[in-house]
């Protein structure tokens, strides 16, 4: 029995401090030995947002204790480690360079290879965690930072087919959050306020949902919510707005869905129909239920990362670590933190006001 590659992966991109320990088993399928995760959420809470500097601090104070703690709970000694896999990037810099440096040091001071890992790619790799996906697929990234589909080819080969042109869902949700009175970070908030709510109430705009292939954007949504919310009476028309955002989301969702598939669907032959969903709003039950019937629909195997493997973690970082370990892609050390960092490179940026589609 040949020994199987054993990866660290940390990540420290935001405002999460993690550290995981990744192998695989003997029929190839990656195995999490451990995934800690610590978030700054009572840091940032009482400024309504994520703070460079604050987040920065913590990570400083944490990172050594997290990792310490991976590799006691993956019952693994430093000496079995192949190799060390931190986030490099997009992020925040400040933050980036905590989990960055302490990576390099580590590999420098162990002797062992350091791999620098795109933290959009740990988000694109992440369902392959515990399980068996192969190259290729189309991938839906939800995230607080990004809403892109893109084509995955396989490890470093990506082609953006569709991206936000103004906010990121997370960020949408956690905007609405913010006008609904809800404490940061409340995307994941709404979705429990939607419970209670009638998604009929209130009828919210769909921006560029006829135009403009499967781009996206949710700031004209936004400003409606705002809108709104300052008539909100009483609860029950809170929920209802929570409901309402949420589900105009969900028809968004559904049409530029539609719109990737017949995109991935002219490079990329009818045995390849595979969706997968991840990034932190890919924890949304309601997002997940009607795309996996939308999937049904259209003969596409929908495939989400667990949920403790959407929002920000390690195990995804040590995920991509293992890919390029296997293939040898190590990194120099005087590899650079890169705040922007896009997965497809030759995309065209659009983000921006005056974004013409
Ligand atoms: O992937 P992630 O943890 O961090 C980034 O890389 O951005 O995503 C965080 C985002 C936040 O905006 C958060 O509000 C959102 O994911 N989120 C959710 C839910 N859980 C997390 N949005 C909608 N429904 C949820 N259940
Ligand atoms: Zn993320």
């Amino acid at each position: 029995m040949s020994k199987k590659p054993l990866i660290l992966g940390i990540e420290s991109s935001c405002d999460e401090t993690a550290a995981s320990l990744v192998t695989e088993n003997e029929q190839g399928i990656p195995v999490v030995l451990s995934n800690i995760v610590s978030s700054q959420e009572d840091v940032h809470k009482e400024f309504g947002g994520v703070v460079p500097e604050l987040a920065a601090r913590s990570h400083i104070e944490k990172i050594d204790s997290i990792v310490k703690k991976a590799i006691d709970k993956s019952g693994k000694k430093i000496d079995e480690i192949d190799a060390i896999a931190s986030t490099a990037g997009p992020g925040l810099i400040v933050c980036l360079s905590v989990g960055l440096s302490f990576g390099k040091t580590f590999a420098l001071t162990t002797n062992k290879p350091f791999i620098a890992v795109n933290h959009l790619e740990g988000h694109a790799l992440s369902p392959k965690l515990n399980s068996k996906l192969d190259y290729p697929y189309l991938l839906l990234l939800i995230s607080g930072g990004h809403s892109q589909y893109l084509s995955v080819q396989s490890i470093g080969k990506y082609q953006r087919l569709g991206t936000t042109i103004d906010d990121a869902l997370g960020e949408a949700f956690d905007k609405t959050a913010k006008l609904l009175e809800i404490e940061f970070p409340g995307g994941r908030e709404i979705e429990v306020l939607a419970e209670k709510g009638n998604p009929e109430k209130f009828k919210l705009p769909k921006p560029i949902i006829n135009k403009g292939g499967c781009n996206l954007s949710f700031a004209g949504l936004k400003t409606a919510v705002l809108k709104i919310s300052k008539t909100i009476k009483n609860d029950q028309e809170r929920f209802d707005l929570a409901a309402s955002f949420q589900k105009t989301i969900e028809e968004i969702l559904y049409k530029k869905t539609i719109v990737a598939f017949n995109e991935f669907e002219k490079t990329n032959s009818p045995k390849e129909k595979k969706f997968v969903v991840a990034g932190g709003v890919a924890a949304n039950k309601k997002i997940r239920a009607m795309l996996i019937k939308l999937c049904e629909e259209k003969n596409y195997q929908s495939i989400f990362p667990p949920i403790e493997f959407c929002g920000d973690n390690a195990a995804m970082i040590a995920m991509v670590g293992l890919e390029k370990f296997k293939l040898k892609l190590f990194s120099d050390l005087d590899h650079p933190a890169k705040p922007r960092w896009p997965l497809d490179e030759d995309a065209v940026f659009l983000k921006g006001a005056g974004v013409k589609l």
